[in-house]
């Protein structure tokens, strides 16, 4: 499992104790994301993180924004990308069970460290359960992607 992690200039701090988190468990990661004092637009920082996610580099994307919002809309404009805003453990794990989602965003101004941390937790540790309905749905989704 191979994370990639990106942040806009809202959220650096909560990014890197993501990433403490990520070494202490072991999981291997990529921080596209800006530094400290450093400013970052979220639509740069998303296409950073999706295109390691899309070209295999990376399993699964994690983006961090002031409120995750922004970092899903620029996001799920990615053909292949099935970004999902989250503020509780509930949708991280479900949007990884139902919709395959293959990038987790929230907000550093939303979600508290303890939270945030929990949500990076369900996210990576929930396989796709890969049932026909949901198939059948993640094909209509796909087909959005044309119009
Ligand atoms: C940046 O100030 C803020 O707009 C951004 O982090 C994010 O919340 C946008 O959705």
């Amino acid at each position: 499992m191979k994370i990639a992690i990106g942040n806009d200039h809202a959220a650096p701090g909560l990014k890197l104790a993501v990433i403490e988190h990520l070494k202490e468990k072991g999981i291997e990661y990529v921080d596209t994301g800006c530094g400290i004092n450093e400013k970052c637009d979220y639509p740069d920082a998303a296409k950073a993180v999706c295109g390691k996610v899309l070209s295999g580099e990376c399993d699964l994307g994690v983006l961090i924004c002031g409120t995750g919002v922004g970092m899903s809309i620029a996001a799920n404009k990615i053909k292949g990308i099935r970004a999902a805003c989250c503020s509780e453990v509930f949708s991280a794990r479900l949007t990884r069970e139902h919709n395959d989602a293959n990038v987790l965003c929230f907000g550093a101004r939303v979600v508290g460290e303890g939270t945030a941390l929990d949500l990076v937790d369900a996210f990576v540790e929930t396989e796709y359960s890969g049932e026909e309905r949901h198939e059948q749905r993640i094909a209509k989704l796909k087909a959005l992607e044309d119009i």
